[in-house]
């Protein structure tokens, strides 16, 4: 199939296009590289054995997109493009909603006038706001408590307003939990730029000296251990939940809109992935906890029941894969 894939030189995206392309797959990358290295691609085209095509661009711009999908003959999409750090969300709230939401519409009436109605979308786990029952499953209700995830719930909504009126249209909308680790080749991984906002690349770079220690939000949750408790799921099975999602949309069951949870179905602690990160790297990671992060919840984790049964996909990795290859990455990827 040819597949066009928006943001494909980031983090989850770049993962997916080693897979895709691996499958043999004509893939084309899309990406303004607002937050990535064309770099990546090079290594991607270390790990497919082949020169992959990089278009770099932004969903915004309409004819630059219309004049890809249609001279790569794209059948189609799989939309990574957009930003995403919560923080940098409601200090900038317009940049979001430009990005995230005009640049998903930019992107749609494009895929439309070319005939191309198939599309693959990042969503999140943010779109169930604070859970109410755990585990989460898709027919939680959707809200919202930022705008990083308002952008993601609008958008969302568009694609089931786009796929009511139109029954062509074959959508997925994939709600990743945290995704986490990195490839098996060491070649690509996450690369947060500054201080990263998340836990695993913050336990990285504590486990590999350049940062003192973790500050861990919260010791009084109501958890096992009172620290939060989240999904961790490999950034690798992501990539397999997103074959799987275009092989079904491409079968007779999937025209329309739907909403599969990305996750193990596991919640971990922060404490049990610092021990776990301790055991993979051979290294210590000190830590001290702090105060709670103001909006973080005490536990989620999601029901992957309908992924599985729908889409025949379940996450493979563990705990320890998914430590294991985030330090691989920490230690070995900036090397090249
Ligand atoms: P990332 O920042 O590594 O990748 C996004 C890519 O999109 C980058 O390469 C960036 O340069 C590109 N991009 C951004 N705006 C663009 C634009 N206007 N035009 C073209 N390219 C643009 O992020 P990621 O972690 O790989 O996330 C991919 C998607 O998954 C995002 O939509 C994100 O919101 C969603 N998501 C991520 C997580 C996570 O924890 N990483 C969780 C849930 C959902
Ligand atoms: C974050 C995003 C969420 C997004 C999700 C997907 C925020 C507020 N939320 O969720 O919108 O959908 O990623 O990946 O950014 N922690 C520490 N110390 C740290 C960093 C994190 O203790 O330095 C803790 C947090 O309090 C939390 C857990 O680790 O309990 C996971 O945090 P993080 O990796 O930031 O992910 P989420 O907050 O779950």
């Amino acid at each position: 199939m040819n597949i066009l894939l928006t943001g494909g030189s980031g983090y989850i995206g770049s993962h997916t296009v080693a897979l895709l392309a691996g499958a043999g797959n004509h893939v084309v990358l899309y990406d303004n590289l607002c937050n990535s290295h064309a770099d990546v691609v090079t290594r991607l085209n270390r790990i497919v054995g082949r020169s992959l095509v990089l278009v770099q661009g932004d969903v915004r711009d309409a004819d630059l997109l219309e004049r890809t999908l249609q001279e790569q003959r794209i059948e189609a999409v799989v939309h990574f493009a957009g930003l995403k750090a919560v923080g940098e969300s409601v200090a900038d709230p317009l940049a979001y909603y430009d990005n995230n939401v005009t640049g998903t519409l930019c992107l749609l009436w494009a895929m439309q006038r070319c005939g191309v109605r198939t599309l693959v979308f990042s969503s999140s786990a943010t779109v169930y706001g604070d859970p109410q029952y755990l585990p989460v499953d898709e027919m939680h209700p959707t809200s919202a408590v930022n705008p990083y995830g308002r952008s993601k719930l609008h958008v969302e909504e568009m694609l089931s307003d786009l796929a009511a009126s139109d029954g062509d249209w074959r959508i997925a909308c994939m709600r990743y939990f945290n995704p986490v680790g990195a490839h098996e080749s060491g070649l690509i991984g996450e690369d947060p730029s500054g201080v990263p906002n998340n836990l695993m690349p913050y336990i990285a770079q504590v486990a590999a000296g350049h940062r003192d220690r973790l500050s861990v939000y919260g010791g009084d949750y109501d958890t096992p251990d009172g620290t939060g408790v989240r999904d961790f799921v490999h950034v690798a099975d992501l990539a397999d939940g997103h074959l799987a999602a275009l092989n079904y949309l491409g079968s007779s069951e999937g025209a329309g809109w739907h909403a599969f949870n990305l996750g193990t179905g596991q919640g971990y602690s922060v404490l049990q992935v610092v021990r776990e990160f301790e055991r993979a790297s051979g290294r210590e990671v000190p830590y001290e906890i702090v105060a709670r992060r103001p909006g973080d919840v005490a536990s989620s984790y999601a029901s992957p029941d309908k992924a599985r049964l729908i889409l025949g996909w379940q996450a493979r990795r563990g705990l320890d894969e998914m430590c294991a290859s985030a330090w691989r990455w920490q230690r070995y990827g900036e090397r090249l």
